[in-house]
């Protein structure tokens, strides 16, 4: 393969974000296409137009009203830049603004809005539809709007309707805009993902062969130019993301990487162990593996209260990651798996910040005290890509698969206090409940499962006697994101196998519940 060119921006498409709740889905169903996406909120978009050179672009939904004072428009270097554009929703309704149609409030209409399961008739033919709808078919749609487009601006025309929308889809095809009042990101719309492929692939004329063989190369003649003949340091968390990254970097530099994995005690059983198998034995990277588990147990000892339990465990990881880094003559860099998903600057019209539910375990505020720069080849990756570029470098199915674990570890599985043997006990319970979901071939369909050991005893009998010990909860759900989550709903028979086993194998826990409680209202984890 070629060596990529790092300073030519690759074939891309600009979805400009207005705040929509689905603007991510966009950006994912573009990726499906096989094209490289970015999303930037409106007001970034005309410095992303210059640096990108997308070759199309998409204008999301929104949780604001275009009549409605000050709510936001799309840069005119959008409509100076000469590309394909497709507004969804929002979108639509800012791009007839801005052109010069009209779009009401529904209230004034008297037709008010549109929510949910729609259809539409395909009135006339146009370029988005190429091989896929003809004049006349009706197609499902998912519809949630108030507002309307009521006049359309210069150069457009109606291409499809829907009882609730007669302006459902319009097109202006000699300047290449389009407009769509429904949301074809959703999978409720049932054609969406393939309406979108249309507009990048036939309309914007993207090739659609981005790969993560293609990025593999890319990132790594990025790191290289980034990193020159500097040294980076990767703490490894046992997790896919840290894990991808390091190898990722290891191929581009080498040596000059040192991953540092800090055992606090609060591991899954053999974590340890596999990730020194992995890149020691596998891959031979350089690793520093820091015994400190006695230090993080002295440190939870009477902590009961699940901020502070999370904060002592996030400030001694860092306090013992500078330690090693200081041993090892220190680093000028500092590698992180941050994913898309935490960089997407979010667009908020409500003005303050969102509620701390939980404040999240990470390596935040360690650059900045060790005065290190960092390098974050996974930015531009969702979840499910980072899997895949995990397979393209060579780690195993069973590493790449594992469920995500939270940074500070079982502590957040351990209600109330936590010591070395309440986390020896879960270990054991975690251990044997995975091991039984793998065995019956369940894994790959939950989003994370695992054991909780509640600081509640109960009585219970076994053999003749009587036994006072603690309940162990088993948690499984199902989710894409981890933003929300259903409950996974094992058959009685599997739930019935893993408790015998528990109770019979693990001294300590003599109760197993099973948590029933979906995201929201409950969390994924405890704590
Ligand atoms: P909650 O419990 O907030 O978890 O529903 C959502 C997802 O985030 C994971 N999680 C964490 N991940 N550091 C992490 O890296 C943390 O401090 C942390 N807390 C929760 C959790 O396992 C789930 O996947």
């Amino acid at each position: 393969m070629a060596t990529p060119d790092s300073t030519q921006p690759p074939e891309s498409i600009l979805i400009v974000d207005f705040g929509s709740q689905v603007t991510q889905l966009i950006a994912r169903r573009v990726r499906e296409a096989g094209v490289y996406s970015e999303i930037v909120p409106f007001n970034a978009a005309e410095a992303a137009v210059e640096r990108m050179k997308p070759k199309g672009i998409i204008l999301s939904g929104s949780p604001a009203s275009v009549p409605a004072e000050g709510s936001p428009r799309a840069p005119q270097a959008v409509f100076d830049s000469g590309v394909p554009i497709l507004g969804i929703c929002y979108g639509q309704q800012v791009m007839t603004h801005q052109l010069g149609g009209e779009v009401r409030p529904g209230h004034e209409t008297g037709e008010g809005g549109e929510f949910g399961r729609a259809f539409l008739t395909v009135t006339k033919q146009c370029s988005l539809f190429d091989g896929l709808w003809n004049v006349g078919d009706r197609h499902q749609v998912w519809m949630s709007h108030g507002d309307k487009v009521t006049k359309f601006a210069d150069g457009f025309e109606i291409v499809a309707t829907s009882d609730g929308a007669p302006f459902a889809i319009i097109a202006d095809e000699a300047r290449q805009y389009y407009g769509v009042q429904f949301h074809p990101e959703v999978v409720h719309t049932l054609d969406g993902a393939k309406l979108i492929a249309n507009f990048v692939t036939k309309v914007a004329k993207c090739s659609g062969d981005w790969t993560m063989a293609e990025f593999r190369a890319t990132k790594i003649a990025e790191i290289r130019a980034q990193v020159g003949d500097q040294r980076v340091l990767c703490g490894l968390s046992g997790g896919v993301d840290s894990a991808v990254a390091a190898v990722l970097i290891h191929e581009a530099i080498g040596e000059q990487l040192t991953c540092v994995f800090v055992d606090h005690g609060l591991l899954r059983m053999n974590e340890r162990q596999q990730v020194e198998t992995l890149f020691r034995d596998h891959y031979n990277i350089p690793l520093v593996v820091v015994d400190a588990e006695a230090r993080f147990m002295a440190g939870l000892e009477g902590v009961t209260d699940p901020e502070k339990k999370r904060k002592f465990i996030g400030a001694e990881f860092i306090n013992v990651f500078e330690e090693e880094a200081k041993k090892i003559g220190g680093a000028d860099f500092l590698a992180q798996g941050t994913l898309y998903p935490d960089v997407i600057e979010s667009v908020s019209f409500t003005g303050g910040p969102s509620v701390t539910i939980k404040s999240h375990h990470n390596v935040g505020g360690l650059p900045e005290r060790m005065n290190m720069k960092l390098v974050e080849p996974l930015r531009e990756l969702f979840k499910d890509e980072v899997r895949l570029l995990g397979k393209e470098l060579g780690l195993p199915d069973v590493f790449v698969g594992r469920h995500p674990f939270p940074g500070p570890g079982l502590a957040i599985r351990i209600p109330g206090e936590v010591n070395k043997e309440r986390c020896d006990i879960l270990r054991k319970a975690d251990a044997i409940y995975l091991e039984e979901i793998r065995n019956a071939g369940l894994y790959d369909e939950i989003w994370q499962a695992f054991a909780v050991l509640l600081p509640v005893k109960t009585v219970g009998v076994m053999g003749d006697s009587r036994t006072y010990d603690s309940v162990c909860a088993l948690r499984a759900v199902t989710s894409t994101d981890g933003m929300t989550a259903d409950i996974y709903p094992f058959e009685a028979a599997f739930l019935s196998r893993c408790s015998t086993r528990i109770i019979n194998e693990v001294q300590g826990i003599n109760r197993v519940v099973y948590d029933y409680t979906s995201k929201p209202p409950g969390t994924i984890e405890w704590e």
